[in-house]
């Protein structure tokens, strides 16, 4: 276990230079192939992950590769997770598939990362079962890419470099931003919860909040560059700050980035109901910068379940805080995440959660079935229910969950709403996508000069989980 101090300038100093030196390594390696060395990145999972996959892309192109979205790359990054089975089972499947591509190509280097080689049994597995992968680290030391990729040239054997925890916060590297206009930023790292059935307390480590100065300053930096949305990541973004030493709360820290001019939407993930505050409430409600939107993973609505889930609040603290915030900010609109088949889940336990659903009518919802995690205390628990009855009441709760989702998104037909217009309908390339503060995209016809500003929108037809709309 590292015990360095918070952040760490010097090992950011000490990669850069590392960089320098490769970037130089490989100009030569592209000029003796006559071609451009590329690099494929591909990322599994969750906000917190599509930022490291930001932060290992800025360090590739720094170092002089070109992204292609081919996997018949020079270099290819997986960056992977654990948070359920299917997605490790997603990782070896792919494996399988690389090995032949790097058959083609000898130069090609494979790479990979997150929360899923965090496990020990999966580096066992890659290192006896997929020997044609190059590097391995995990979460605490994505800083590190540059450093690996020498020595991988420098060796001829498999990297392992994973780190069982970190106190350290290295900064000020390079990071390849997906969107001009908007950038997730990273508050907190970690997770103390330990929910029973969940990996990521153990594969991200303790909890640890970045200095609300080092926040701001960067969130600055990137509104200088034309950011006008941040989206404030953390496992448990309402804990923020309480690990600090001068503690401040997350309601005083959105306070502060609030005042940042230039600064226009303020987004934030996950909040865990048990530390939400009235404080934060209070800041949302007379803000006009924070968007009208919780994620508030509920995970069951049984009492029972919650306290085997290890949640620390039962069924009615869930509705009681629900209506609170509905009475402090009306229009807001609320997300969830939701498991079935928790192993204790009984069909009147079941019955709970959608006695919640009903009543809360979220505006969507995430639903997973359970996943053994091995390692967590719910791994241990005897299943109460069959594999049939558990995909059934998923089944429902679906269908439930939709239905109520698609009325709840109608509400704003015919209204008119700003947006701001992210890029080009993935279906259809006429039209452009806008986000609305609750979080709901539109469709509408416009040109792509408006990519990156806000737009008021009429919401003309509601579609269900979108809106197609018009210009006014
Ligand atoms: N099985 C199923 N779903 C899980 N989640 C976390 N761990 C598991 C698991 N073992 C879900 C939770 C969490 C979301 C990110 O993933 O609902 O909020
Ligand atoms: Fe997992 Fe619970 Fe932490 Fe969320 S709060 S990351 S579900 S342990």
């Amino acid at each position: 276990m590292r015990t360095e101090t918070n952040i760490n300038e010097q090992e950011a100093a000490k990669q850069r230079e590392i960089m320098e030196r490769l970037k130089v390594r490989l100009a030569k390696k592209s000029e003796e192939l006559g071609r451009p060395l590329t690099y494929c990145s591909v990322c599994f999972g969750c906000q917190m992950n599509a930022k490291d996959s930001e932060k290992l892309e800025g360090i590739l192109e720094t170092i002089g590769y070109v992204r292609t979205e081919s996997e018949e790359a020079d270099f290819l990054i997986m960056n992977t997770c654990t948070v359920r089975e299917n997605a490790n089972l997603r990782v070896y499947g792919r494996l399988g598939q690389l090995k032949k591509l790097k058959k083609k190509n000898p130069e090609m280097m494979i790479a990979l990362c997150g929360c899923m080689m965090q496990e020990s049994l999966v580096v066992e597995k890659i290192k006896q079962s997929y020997r044609h992968v190059d590097i391995i680290f995990g979460t605490h030391n994505v800083f590190k890419l540059a450093e690996l990729i020498e020595n991988k040239l420098d060796s001829k054997g498999m990297v392992i470099d994973i780190w069982e925890g970190t106190t350290e916060i290295v900064e000020d590297l390079p990071s390849d931003r997906k969107y001009d206009f908007k950038c997730g930023v990273n508050i907190m790292f970690g997770c103390n919860n330990f929910c029973s059935y969940c990996i990521v307390p153990y594969v991200r480590g303790r909890e640890r909040s970045r200095k609300p100065e080092d926040i701001i300053d960067e969130i600055e930096k990137l509104v200088s560059d034309g950011v006008v949305e941040v989206m404030l990541l953390g496992q448990n973004v309402n804990s923020y700050g309480k690990t600090l030493d001068e503690p401040i709360s997350f309601a005083e820290l959105l306070k502060r980035v609030e005042q940042i001019e230039g600064l226009k939407r303020i987004r934030f993930m996950t909040s865990h109901p048990k530390d939400l505050s009235d404080e934060l409430l209070e800041v949302m409600a007379n803000s006009t910068k924070i968007c009208k939107h919780l994620h508030l993973p509920m995970q069951s609505g049984s009492t029972k379940i919650l306290s085997d889930m290890n949640r620390r609040y039962t069924k009615e603290d869930y509705l009681a805080l629900v209506d609170k915030i509905k009475t402090a900010i009306p229009d807001i609109s609320l997300t969830t995440d939701i498991i079935v088949g928790f192993p204790t889940e009984t069909e009147e336990d079941f019955l709970d959660t959608l006695d919640v659903v009903r009543k809360v009518r979220f505006d969507s919802a995430f639903t997973f079935i359970y996943s053994k995690r091995t390692g967590t205390p719910a791994a241990t628990m005897e299943f109460a229910s069959t594999e049939e009855e558990i995909k059934e009441r998923f089944n429902r709760l679906l269908h439930e969950v939709q239905e109520i989702a698609k009325e709840t998104c109608s509400k704003d037909e015919g209204k008119t709403m700003e947006v701001l217009v992210e890029g080009l309908d993935e279906q259809d390339e006429s039209l452009l996508t806008g986000r609305l503060s609750n979080n709901l995209l539109v469709h509408f016809p416009g040109d792509v000069s408006l990519i990156g500003t806000f737009q008021n929108v009429k919401l003309s037809e509601a579609k269900g989980f979108y809106y197609i709309g018009e210009l006014v």
